[in-house]
């Protein structure tokens, strides 16, 4: 099997010493990590790197997380900012839980506030896309539970990036570039003196950001949700159209959740549950693809992503049916239901594409829309320690740069996570996800997601993680990932790099990395889909390898680095 990604050496030479592992932690091309007793993997190589240090002096999964996100939060602000929020599966003491640390929507936003607003991208740029960020309160609850190592040494990595600098790189310059038509005032410290987006090799520094994760450092949570970062935040907000308020900050709460859990392929699989779509539907696919012995076929065929694509239709199909989970009317349990995957699985064939009586759906309400390409802007972080604790954390500001804020005096990049409601009924989203009525816009509820955080056991042991970005082609990319880890012998950095495909039910449209063998795209057609080339989202990875041994990996599609000790 070839790829077309560059990749260095697979596999690192066994008889490194742990000493030697240590050195080779930061990596800017797709390459698998090894480690040992621990590996962090990342979009970045300095929070993977700030994450092992962590690890190696004592720290624990949780521990390294936190200094993990922190550093995001510095160097790829685009998507690792404090303006955000996310989901984490953390696994301790042989126990996995879910944390939902996703934004909420203040409590002044109604259902009708982007409908009846004159702008049509309200919800996308601007005060009034900004949702109420839970990043903060999310690392502190992780810590709070699980951590062992104080709080602020996990804070001092990312303030001492912040406070000295670090270089820009091509990835930073090309997306200030992007989004330089989309917003322009407050995110100066990426800009030059003349209005342009920083050089590659220019070392930006913030130091403004660095006091707010100071007063994060000293005071917890009340650093970010109170006093002046708060009040930064919410006039910053105000002044650009929104209606977040103090109170919505300290008012902010996290939720731990059960995850969604199910036994398949000889292994145990976790992931997260509403208000994120993407365990219902992961677990959904999984289980078609093992009732229709999707392992029969070639993997990476054109049988293969038939059935594949198949699937996804289907799963997607009941997305409309997940959101806050106080407005879903049926359970994800209901959903990947036994009896009701196979009556979905009843509707496949090999030979051709189907279609099921897809009665219950008012496919008139739904206009298919072309989906966007991806747009990069969230990020996924692998984290496992010498006990066999682990975290799978995917976090968001939803939109590149997020809704294209930045707070005046600390510098914070906001989220346009309010973008992931059904702001405007019947329209499609900037993922070209036509929402139900269940997931409209209500004070205090949380918008659905497609993060899927996954880990994964086999016999009661910890055996792999794995997540992504790229909205609903999270959710598609982690199920095509898994299941060629679950039922292959590649390695887990073939199987990231490999071309994968997606189908969100709307539009109706199978979309496949341009690495695609144009014979299966060809196969793909002839037996019905309509194709289109786009890229697949760009998965992070740990597994363990035969030998015992951590391996990491995180996709040529994108960014990323991995650190192992
Ligand atoms: O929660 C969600 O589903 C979206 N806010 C995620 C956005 C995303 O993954 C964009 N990344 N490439």
């Amino acid at each position: 099997m070839r790829f077309e990604f560059k990749r260095t050496s697979s596999v690192l030479a066994l008889n490194l010493t742990v000493a030697a592992f240590s050195l080779m932690a930061a990596t800017v091309e797709a390459a698998p990590t090894i480690g040992r007793s621990g590996l962090v993997v990342s979009a970045d190589h300095w929070a993977s790197e700030a994450g092992k240090q962590v690890l190696a002096s004592g720290g624990n999964a949780a521990d390294a997380a936190v200094a993990t996100a922190l550093v995001l939060a510095v160097t790829r602000p685009y998507f690792g900012s404090i303006g955000g929020g996310g989901f984490l599966l953390v696994r301790m003491n042989g126990k996995v839980h879910a944390l939902d640390y996703r934004e909420r929507a203040p409590s002044a936003a109604r259902p009708d506030m982007y409908t009846s607003h004159p702008n049509k991208k309200a919800s996308e740029i601007g005060g009034l896309a900004v949702a109420t960020p839970g990043v903060v309160r999310g690392l502190w609850d992780l810590h709070q539970k699980f951590g062992k190592l104080p709080w602020t040494r996990l804070a001092e990595p990312a303030i001492r990036l912040a406070e000295s600098g670090y270089v820009v790189s091509g990835e930073i310059h090309d997306r200030l570039k992007e989004s330089l038509a989309d917003f322009d005032q407050s995110g100066k410290t990426f800009w030059s003196r003349e209005g342009k987006p920083l050089e590659v090799g220019t070392t930006v520094r913030q130091p403004k950001l660095a006091a707010a994760l100071r007063a994060i450092q000293k005071q917890g949570p009340g650093g970010f949700y109170k006093g002046p970062v708060a009040r930064d935040i919410v006039e910053t907000v105000k002044k650009e159209g929104g209606i977040l308020t103090l109170a919505d900050l300290s008012e902010y709460r996290t939720l731990w959740r059960d995850p969604l859990e199910l036994n398949v392929y000889g292994h145990r699989v976790y992931s997260m549950p509403p208000p994120s779509s993407g365990g219902t539907l992961l677990l959904s696919e999984l289980q078609m693809a093992e009732k229709l012995k999707l392992h029969d076929e070639k993997p990476w065929s054109g049988a293969q992503f038939h059935l594949l694509a198949e699937i996804m239709r289907r799963a997607f199909f009941e997305r409309q049916y997940i959101a806050d989970p106080r407005a879903m009317t049926v359970t994800p349990a209901q959903i990947f239901d036994p009896a009701r995957i196979a009556r979905w699985v009843s509707t496949v064939t090999r030979d051709r594409r189907t279609e099921p009586d897809w009665k219950s759906f008012d496919l008139d309400a739904l206009r298919a829309q072309p989906a966007k390409e991806e747009r990069l802007e969230t990020t996924h972080y692998c984290v496992v320690d010498r006990d066999g604790n682990a975290v799978s954390a995917t976090t968001t500001l939803n939109g590149n740069y997020g809704s294209g804020v930045w707070t005046s005096r600390f510098g914070i990049n906001l989220n346009n996570e309010m973008d992931d409601f059904t702001a405007r009924p019947g329209e499609p989203n900037m993922f070209g996800l036509t929402q139900s009525a269940l997931n409209k816009v209500e004070p205090g509820k949380t918008p659905l997601s497609s993060m899927t955080p996954t880990i994964v056991e086999k016999d009661g042991a910890l055996v792999m993680l794995v997540g992504s970005p790229g909205g609903p082609r999270i959710i598609n990319s982690v199920f095509q990932v898994l299941f060629w880890a679950l039922t292959t012998k590649f390695d887990i950095d073939e199987i990231v790099q490999a071309p994968r495909v997606h189908h969100q039910f709307l539009p109706d449209i199978v979309f496949h990395d341009r690495t695609l063998n144009p014979e299966v795209v060809r196969l793909l057609e002839e037996k019905g889909h309509k194709t289109k080339a786009e890229t697949v989202a760009r998965v992070y990875a740990i597994r363990k390898r035969a030998d015992g041994l951590w391996e990491g990996a995180f996709d040529a599609r994108g960014e990323g680095g991995g650190s192992g000790y």
